[in-house]
C-alpha cells in the first residue's frame, strides 16, 4: 500500500484494512491526534472541490501535521513551464504526502512514477478512490456489512465515481448494477477487469440500460452529477434530456428494498440527478457519508504514512 491511485491497485485486504482503521479513527480521533506530527501534504487541484479539500486539510490537522492547498492553475506546473516530472521531483524534496485532482489519470500516474513518497487520487478522469472508501465505510455504518449487498448506481456510467463504485463493490463482495444510457455506459476495460473481481470475490456485476432492472432489489442506490466538472456547459441540455429516465425519483426508490439508502457523493443537484424529495428524504444517509470522507482519508494517510502497520 505504497500509494492510491486507483482500488484497481488494492488487494480486497487493503482495502478492508483501512476501512477496519476508518472506523477505529472515528471513534477513537484522539488516539492518533499527534501521529502525523511535522508532517506535510500538498493538495494539487485542477478542479473545483469542497469536501476533498476541507476533508484532507481537517484530517491533517487533526492527525497533527499540516496540509498546502496548491492550485494548479497558478502553478508553472499548469502553466506549461515545468514538467510534472520536475515538479513531483521538487515537492518530494520538500512534502511527506502528495494528493492531486487531476484531469488526466495518465498525470496522475507520471506523478507516482517519479516520485517515492505516497501519491493519492483526490478524483482524475478514471475514478475517485477516497470516495468510494468513505461511502464503503458508510455502507458498512448503515448496514453492518458489506459482503452480499446489492448497490445500484444510475445515471453517468462513464464516471469516475462509477467506476470507483464498481471496483470497490466487486473486490469486497457486494453485487452492484449500473443503470445507464446506451451511450454513457462504463468504460469497457474497467468493466471487464471488474467482472474478474466479482467472479474473485462472488459478487455480480450488471450493466444495463434498464433503471428498474438496476435498481430491483437494492440496498443501496447510489447517483452521480449528470454534469460532471469536466463536462462543458452546452452539453447540459443533451445531457439532461438522456439521464432523465435515470433519475432517482421516490417512486424508483420504492422498486429499491423497503430499509434501502440513498447515496450521492455531492455536491448534488434537486431536480436532476435525484428528487429533492429524495436527497432530503428519511432513506438518505449524503451528510454521514460526506463526514466519513475526513474519516476514511485520515486512515489512508495513517497508512501511506507508514505509521499504522
Ligand atoms: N465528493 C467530492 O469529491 O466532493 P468535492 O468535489 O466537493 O471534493
Ligand atoms: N463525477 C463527479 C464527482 C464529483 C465529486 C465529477 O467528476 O465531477
Amino acid at each position: 500500500m505504497k500509494n492510491l491511485l486507483s482500488l484497481k491497485c488494492w488487494s480486497p485486504e487493503d482495502i478492508r484494512e483501512v476501512l477496519n482503521l476508518a472506523v477505529e479513527v472515528k471513534a477513537t480521533p484522539a488516539q492518533y491526534a499527534d501521529m502525523l506530527k511535522q508532517k506535510t501534504l500538498l493538495m494539487i487541484f485542477e478542479k473545483p472541490s469542497l469536501r476533498t479539500r476541507i476533508s484532507f486539510e481537517a484530517g491533517m490537522t487533526q492527525l497533527g501535521g499540516h496540509a498546502i492547498y496548491y492550485d494548479m492553475s497558478t502553478s508553472p506546473m499548469g502553466g506549461g513551464k515545468e514538467t510534472i516530472e520536475d515538479s513531483i521531483k521538487v515537492i518530494s524534496r520538500m512534502c511527506d504526502l502528495v494528493m492531486a485532482r487531476l484531469f488526466k489519470h495518465s498525470d496522475l500516474l507520471a506523478m507516482a512514477e517519479h516520485t517515492s513518497i505516497p501519491v493519492i487520487n483526490a478524483l482524475t478522469d478514471d475514478s475517485h478512490p477516497c470516495q468510494i472508501l468513505a461511502d464503503l465505510l458508510t455502507i458498512q455504518e448503515k448496514k453492518g456489512t458489506l459482503k452480499g449487498l446489492k448497490l445500484a448506481y444510475l445515471g453517468d456510467g462513464f464516471n469516475n465515481v462509477t467506476h470507483s463504485l464498481m471496483r470497490g463493490c466487486t473486490k469486497l463482495g457486494m453485487h452492484i448494477s449500473v443503470g445507464s444510457p446506451e451511450e454513457h455506459m462504463p468504460a469497457v476495460e474497467v468493466t471487464e477487469s471488474c467482472m474478474q473481481f466479482a467472479q474473485e470475490s462472488g459478487s455480480e456485476l450488471i450493466v444495463t440500460d434498464d433503471p428498474a432492472e438496476a435498481v430491483q432489489g437494492a440496498d443501496v442506490v447510489y447517483t452521480d452529477s449528470w454534469m460532471s466538472y469536466h463536462i462543458p456547459k452546452k452539453e447540459e441540455a443533451k445531457r439532461i434530456k438522456t439521464f432523465t429516465p435515470y433519475q432517482v425519483t421516490a417512486e424508483r426508490m420504492a422498486e429499491a428494498k423497503p430499509d434501502a439508502i440513498f447515496m450521492n457523493c455531492l455536491p448534488a443537484l434537486r431536480g436532476a440527478e435525484q428528487t429533492a424529495e429524495v436527497i432530503d428524504g428519511p432513506q438518505s444517509v449524503v451528510f454521514d457519508e460526506a463526514e466519513n470522507r475526513l474519516h476514511a482519508q485520515k486512515a489512508v494517510l495513517l497508512k501511506l504514512s507508514g505509521v499504522v502497520v
